[in-house]
């Protein structure tokens, strides 16, 4: 066999062998979800719950290296920065914090981010979707000047 051929065998190998690597895709029950009028929560579902909330959906390519790494990565640090399946938990300070940058974030087209709407089309925001997120927003507290806390 030409060298070549045994090089790309041993890289698919090795990859197949990185997915293996386990991570925890085990989604919590959600224990405080954000209440939201009904438009605004299927909004929230279709575009921002694979990385903010405990209900994330993993299509068979996560699961394969080195895309896991990176999706898992991002579903961490989504969470961790805003997680709408413990949302009401939060201090209202903090709620009025989250809402600021979520109505920053939504008018500077930075959520929800650019490699997932490649993939997932139709999470990308409409015009119309992007007012209903931010005027929601703004109503909980987004409008509010005060300093995060
Ligand atoms: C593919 C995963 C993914 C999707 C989908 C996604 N986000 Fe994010 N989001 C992240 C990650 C990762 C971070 C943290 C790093 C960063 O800011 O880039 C983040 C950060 C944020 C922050 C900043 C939180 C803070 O404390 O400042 C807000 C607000 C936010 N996202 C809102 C949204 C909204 C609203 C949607 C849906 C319209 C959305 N995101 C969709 C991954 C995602």
């Amino acid at each position: 066999m030409k060298l070549i051929y045994k090089i790309i065998i041993f890289i698919i190998a090795t990859f197949v062998i990185l997915s293996f690597i386990p991570f925890d895709r085990t989604n919590k029950l959600s224990e405080a979800e954000i209440i939201a009028p009904e438009e605004v929560k299927l909004i929230l579902k279709r575009s921002c719950y694979d990385c903010h909330s405990y209900e994330t959906k993993h299509p068979f390519y996560s699961y394969v290296f080195p895309v896991s790494i990176l999706i898992n990565h991002h579903i961490s640090e989504g969470r961790e920065e805003l997680n709408f399946s413990e949302f009401e938990s939060l201090t209202l300070n903090k709620q009025s914090s989250k809402f600021r940058s979520i109505v920053e974030q939504i008018e500077e087209n930075e959520m929800p981010l650019f490699g997932y709407t490649l993939l997932h089309r139709d999470a990308i925001l409409s015009p119309e979707e992007k007012e209903t997120l931010i005027t929601w927003a703004k109503s909980r507290g987004g409008d509010s000047e005060d300093d995060d806390n």
